[in-house]
């Protein structure tokens, strides 16, 4: 089978944790490199989190820290903040040792090297704030027209508001670099509120987790039984909980698995305000401006969650 070159920009995270293991257990990707951002939490801490995954899982992939700020604002989060608790993956105690080390080579020259390198086009999956994307499409506008597929991003909302209107955290922590990936004319799937808060795992879930008898599954299972508590304390309870970044990753696996989606101008304001970081989503067609941004709504739960147990069961 023919597998599909991706680049994993990220930020773990629960969500992100799920959305790697997802393609590293896939037998439909291979994963280039795995790109670090400043997102959830610092640099420092999301690089830490990549390796604990990895090598939890027994799985083997270069690991490259970017940006640990946004291109023009400041990185202000603090650890207090979001439902990711203070190390950004909370629920689980990673053994002490690992012997995983992060690359000396930065994020954007590590993707440039894959593009340069790869015959065939890449996707870019982007689970954070895209300050990474943002950057190599700046510095290697040309590189990235020839050999990047298409972005795969999680962010973004057109109607579902868990804080403000039209807002996410990922396209909202570096607005600038938000803008610079929706203009760049390269075809991006966006997965943002609309579909990830329909996209629920419950108890059910837990459990076909730990009944994978293995490491990944266990870890998992505590991982995400933390985070649902923590989403419920932090924002809303719907009677189960987000996956949100995976739903990114599940749409390049198999794209039949997305059933419902449109292709629409995103428009993303950068000014200081309420919006500031927002995709402005012109679903009723009406702004005269080209279609940028494939919106995806609906997915089919039971074929997602189904596609993350294989790839946890493929794993250590
Ligand atoms: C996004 O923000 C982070 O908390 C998650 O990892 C996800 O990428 C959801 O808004
Ligand atoms: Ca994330």
């Amino acid at each position: 089978m023919e597998k599909v070159p991706v680049i994993i920009d990220c930020d773990p995270g629960h969500d992100d944790m799920v959305a790697l293991v997802l393609a590293l257990g896939s037998q439909r990707l291979d994963v280039k490199a795995i790109t670090n951002v400043a997102g959830n939490k610092v640099m420092e801490k999301v690089v830490k989190n990549t390796l604990n995954i990895l090598n939890y899982c027994g799985a083997e992939c270069i690991v490259a820290p970017g940006a640990s700020r946004p291109i023009v604002r400041a990185y202000t989060r603090t650890d207090s903040e979001g439902c990711h608790g203070v190390s950004g993956l909370d629920g689980f105690d990673f053994p002490r040792d690992n012997p995983l080390k992060p690359s000396d080579r930065k994020a954007v020259e590590v993707m440039a090297e894959i593009l340069r390198s790869s015959k065939e086009k890449v996707v870019l999956i982007g689970t954070g704030p895209l300050t990474n994307l943002g950057l190599l499409i700046r510095t290697f506008p040309e590189l990235c027209e020839e050999k990047v597929r298409g972005i795969s991003l999680m962010g973004g909302t057109c109607h579902f508001i868990l804080t403000r209107p039209f807002m996410e955290f990922n396209t909202y922590l570096d607005a600038e670099a938000t803008k610079i990936v929706f203009e760049s004319g390269l075809p991006i799937t966006m997965y943002g509120y609309d579909v990830t808060y329909r996209t629920l795992f419950g108890q059910d879930f837990l459990d076909s987790l730990k009944a994978l008898g293995n490491r990944t599954g266990l870890m998992m299972s505590s991982l995400l039984q933390e985070f649902w508590n923590m989403h419920n304390r932090v924002w809303i309870d719907l009677g189960g909980c987000p996956v949100h970044d995976a739903c990114a990753v599940a749409g390049i696996i198999d794209p039949s698995v997305v059933t419902k989606s449109e292709r629409m101008y995103v428009e993303i304001p950068t000014e200081p305000g309420p919006l500031s970081g927002a995709t402005i989503c012109d679903y009723a067609h009406r702004s005269g401006k080209p279609e940028n941004v494939e919106v995806v709504f609906e997915m089919d739960n039971e074929k997602f969650f189904r596609m993350i147990l294989d790839s946890a069961g493929a794993l250590a």
